[in-house]
């Protein structure tokens, strides 16, 4: 079976738990957009680890991970990660490959990405890593691809500087590279999570352009970054919160009100340990959007849910959702492409009862306090959408699975 996995908010949505704990069952797994902007965590009891260009799947001893065609690979960022598994004790050897078709960043592109940013009148708040600036290169048809470094005459045609930059890497990188859509032909019969990265609303086209990331982190884009047809793929998992988070620019319709919900933000950032991965920013804070969420589940066929967090709401007396917005005095349902409607858009909230348990590992679904059930029950309805994985807390087994997503 080939599953993807997919953040279904603005990212940080919890993919690297999950991916980690679905690879268990996996054979291999293929990163398929994004960079070094991503950053996923996996914390398996006292260990935790932050990857940002390397699959979730790495740290079982027996997966091949593999980065694909449809990422932004800045080498220097490629090796530190491997250097950092290596410290640690994970062998990497062997089984982390690279498309040939995946593109490389250099670092000129990294100091226009943040030189263009900060001239914006107003900035992306980009995470610094180059990433738009090697999107552009590529659609421009100037980028640089792996294959590239076994092709002595367009090595002859780069500049100097860019040429000396991936002398020392280009040996090491052309030996983990790989024809991926022959690869996966070849291993037709294995089980391959396609692991997303950022969320639909960074998606280029899904997203809130023009803050958005560059990549296709939708589920299409496993199809093109994981270089096999939109027929292969068997199932798409949406992850997300049970609040909203956002970090940099751009519109949050169910951002927490900067006045009077501070103390909620607080709550939920301490909480749920809300702080960027990559540039260790404060995550901005919000209710669950549903309205977003529902957009997601359309826009990406999401065959089932998984919800991460929802621990965070344990001691909540109330939980309040957004079913709804508010815009110019109307009542709008569905989710706007416009930035000056997003920007203007009111929360209509739905409020729950919390439940005011602790909610761990040891339940099964049925086991749940019937509050935590009617907000689950709830999204599921909203959404048409099941919700098969309930993850409770951020260590591997803080996950709580109603349908595995590996059965038929
Ligand atoms: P990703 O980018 O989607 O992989 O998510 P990040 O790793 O950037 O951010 C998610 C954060 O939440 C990480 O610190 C995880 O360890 C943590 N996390 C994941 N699932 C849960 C959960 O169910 N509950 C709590 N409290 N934390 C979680
Ligand atoms: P993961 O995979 C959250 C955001 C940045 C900025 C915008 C554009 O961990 O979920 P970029 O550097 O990509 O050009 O920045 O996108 N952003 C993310 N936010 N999670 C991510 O990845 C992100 N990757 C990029 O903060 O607003
Ligand atoms: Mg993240």
């Amino acid at each position: 079976m080939k599953i993807v996995v997919i953040g279904a908010q603005w990212g940080d949505e919890g993919k690297g738990k999950i991916v980690d704990y679905l690879a268990n069952e996996a054979q291999i797994i293929v990163r398929y957009s994004g960079g070094a902007n991503a950053g996923h965590t996996i914390v398996i009891g006292n260990e935790e680890y932050a990857l940002h260009l390397i699959p979730s799947g790495i740290l079982y001893p027996d997966k091949v991970v593999i980065l694909g065609a449809g990422m932004v690979i800045d080498p220097v960022a490629l090796f530190n990660e491997l250097k950092m598994l290596d410290d640690r004790g994970i062998d990497t050897g062997g089984r982390v490959l690279i498309s040939d078709r995946a593109h490389l960043v250099l670092p000129r592109y990294i100091q226009i990405d943040k030189e263009r940013d900060l001239a914006r009148k107003k900035p992306i708040g980009t995470t610094g890593r180059g990433i738009g600036i090697t999107y552009s290169m590529k659609s421009e048809r100037e980028g640089i691809r792996i294959a590239d470094l076994s092709w002595p005459e367009k090595l002859e045609e780069l500049e100097g500087v860019d040429r000396d930059f991936l002398a020392p890497f280009a040996e090491r990188l052309k030996a983990m590279s790989v024809d991926l859509s022959s690869y996966l032909v070849h291993h037709r019969n294995s089980q391959v999570l396609f692991e997303g990265a950022q969320g639909t609303l960074l998606d280029l086209d899904l997203g809130t352009y023009p803050y958005v990331s560059s990549g296709m982190s939708s589920a299409a884009g496993a199809a093109i970054g994981g270089c096999v047809g939109p027929r292969a793929l068997d199932k798409v998992l949406g992850v997300f919160k049970a609040y909203s988070t956002r970090v940099g620019n751009g519109p949050f319709p169910s951002e927490f009100d900067p006045g009077s919900e501070d103390e909620l933000c607080r709550f939920v950032r301490d909480t749920g340990r809300e702080y960027g991965v990559t540039t260790g920013r404060p995550r901005r804070c919000g209710y669950l959007d549903l309205v977003a969420l529902r957009y997601a589940c359309l826009t990406n066929s999401i065959d089932s849910l998984v919800m991460t967090h929802l621990d965070v709401y344990n001691t909540m007396e109330e939980i309040k959702a957004c079913v709804a917005y508010r815009i110019d005095g109307r009542m709008v349902e569905s989710f706007p492409a416009s930035i000056e409607a997003l920007n203007k858009a009111e929360p209509v909230l739905r409020s729950f009862p919390g439940w005011k348990k602790p909610l761990d590992n040891s339940l099964v679904y049925e086991e749940f306090p019937v509050q935590a059930m009617e907000y689950i029950e709830f999204i599921e309805r909203f959404c048409e959408t099941p919700i098969h994985i309930v993850s409770v807390g951020y260590d591997r087994k803080a996950t709580i699975i109603r349908k595995s997503p590996w059965t038929k």
